[in-house]
């Protein structure tokens, strides 16, 4: 007899792809434990695109992952259907059709799959109605939802000069004085934030892109989310004065911005780089990296003061088993586009050093060589969930360093140039899922490949 919940299906008919005509962020939520099968169905409204869902951070079948050469078009459908298996923790949906991710996103198609576990009841988190989900993108002002694609913009990859928090500029949340759970996601096109706290204290991480992080949380003064990387903090607002307003902010660096990456690129390292150039260039072109932006303020009620509860995380996951393959990307950005390894996007190719062995680890090591334009790439890997190993060479920028989380278990990280990155991954489902930069128009520029599990 097939067992009621396992039988149960919930369509969340959620999404319409159609340019122009944004959704604001929505959260399906599902319940892994109790529900654990899922069927969506995506609609490509007529008079639209093509467009093809993609599950960030899911471990779904091959069919279901959303793969661009699954696209349908202009008013056709697709059906997903999987069993949540992955822990309770904050992923992410957005479109993923081939050369149009980025202007889908833009116009809002992206948002948060939250899946949760009973288990999480034991662990003295801040339950759901203290929780915030908070889903950060950049606009440009003024043209909030054409998209155009200039050299600059390939280069970059779209940058806004507004933050939207869960589609709104100047957010405000209203918190009680106690802890909150909050669920940061940032499904910008390509800014990299710099999140602190407006006044100065720091933030306690307790979970990253795929789930609880294990033992403590992590303090950190600030911290760094490349696009569609997640961070879960922990946050006690009953230590600010009753009435207070705080913002979270995305502070001020400089070493990400076109000045300071020519710079680097001329040989110059700090000639060119930092404020001066940075700045010159803000000025020519456009919204940069690393201008400080308010993603949204918190005004703290006068309610009485709950204290926290020590919070228990998981423990520790058994350390990552001793490899049995091991694959190399050397990222490169030349010409006004990335490649790995020298190749570009193919929609069937799979090359040798991109099998992974099913069901067993592979360190992946991803090296930015800096060759062409020095550029840091937000590098994704569909249908897994890895480890970050090791991230050495000439290092993330002194203005960032302190803010990168590679603890826990993770589907995106940031590389910066001259970086090497080793990630320890164990392929679960069979077929052929695809890795690539999630800088959106890098991704669109072809930054992407195939990447096959098979046993
Ligand atoms: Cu967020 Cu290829 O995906
Ligand atoms: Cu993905
Ligand atoms: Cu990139």
């Amino acid at each position: 007899m097939a067992n009621d919940l396992w039988t149960r299906r919930r369509v969340l008919k959620a999404i319409a792809a159609a340019a122009g005509s944004a959704a604001a962020p929505t959260m399906p939520r599902s319940t892994a434990a109790t529900e654990p099968d899922l069927e969506l169905r995506l609609t490509a409204a007529p008079g639209g695109e093509p467009s093809i869902v993609h599950w960030h951070g899911m471990l779904v079948p091959e069919e279901a992952d959303g793969h661009p050469r699954f696209a349908v078009d202009s008013g056709g459908e697709y059906l997903y259907e999987f069993t949540v298996r992955n822990p309770a923790g904050t992923y992410l949906y957005h479109p993923h059709p081939h050369g149009r991710t980025a202007p889908q996103v833009y116009s809002g198609l992206a948002g948060l799959l939250i899946v949760r576990e009973p288990d999480e009841a034991k662990r003295a988190l801040p339950g759901r109605e203290h929780e915030l989900a908070i889903v950060i993108q950049d606009r440009r002002s003024g043209n909030s939802f054409s998209y155009s694609r200039g050299m600059m913009t390939q280069m970059s990859g779209l940058l806004g000069d507004v933050v939207l928090a869960n589609g709104r500029a100047d957010a405000v949340f209203r918190v009680t004085p106690r802890a909150w759970r909050l669920r940061l996601a940032n499904v910008s096109n390509a800014r990299v934030y710099k999140l602190a706290w407006s006044d100065g204290r720091p933030l306690r991480v307790i979970g990253t892109d795929s789930g609880l992080l294990p033992g403590k949380p992590l303090e950190r003064p600030y911290l760094v989310l490349a696009p569609f990387e997640r961070v879960e903090i922990l946050e006690d607002f009953g230590t600010r004065a009753p009435g207070a307003e705080i913002a979270l902010e995305s502070l001020e660096f400089s070493s990400l911005s076109m000045g300071s990456m020519m710079g680097n690129m001329m040989g110059g390292g700090g000639m060119m780089g930092g404020g001066g150039m940075g700045g010159m260039m803000r000025g020519m072109m456009g919204p940069e990296q690393g201008e400080p932006l308010t993603v949204a303020r918190f005004v703290i009620s006068r309610d009485a003061r709950v204290k926290p509860s020590e919070v228990v995380l998981p423990a520790s996951p058994p350390a990552p088993e001793k490899p049995a393959a091991a694959l190399y990307s050397r990222v490169s950005f030349r010409r006004m586009r990335g490649f790995f390894n020298g190749r570009d996007f193919d929609m069937d190719a799979v090359a040798d050093d991109e099998r992974l062995p099913l069901g067993r680890p592979t360190v992946w090591t991803f090296e930015n060589d800096g060759g062409g334009m020095p550029m840091p790439h937000p590098i994704h890997i569909h249908g897994v969930r890895f480890r970050i190993l090791e991230r050495r060479g000439d290092g993330a920028p002194q203005d960032l360093r302190e803010g990168l989380i590679d603890a826990g278990f993770k589907d995106t990280f940031l590389i910066f140039p001259g970086e090497r990155v080793k990630v320890h991954v164990v392929p679960t489902e069979p077929g052929m899922f695809m890795y690539h930069c999630h800088n959106l128009e890098h991704e669109d520029g072809g930054m992407m490949r195939n990447c096959l599990f098979r046993a």
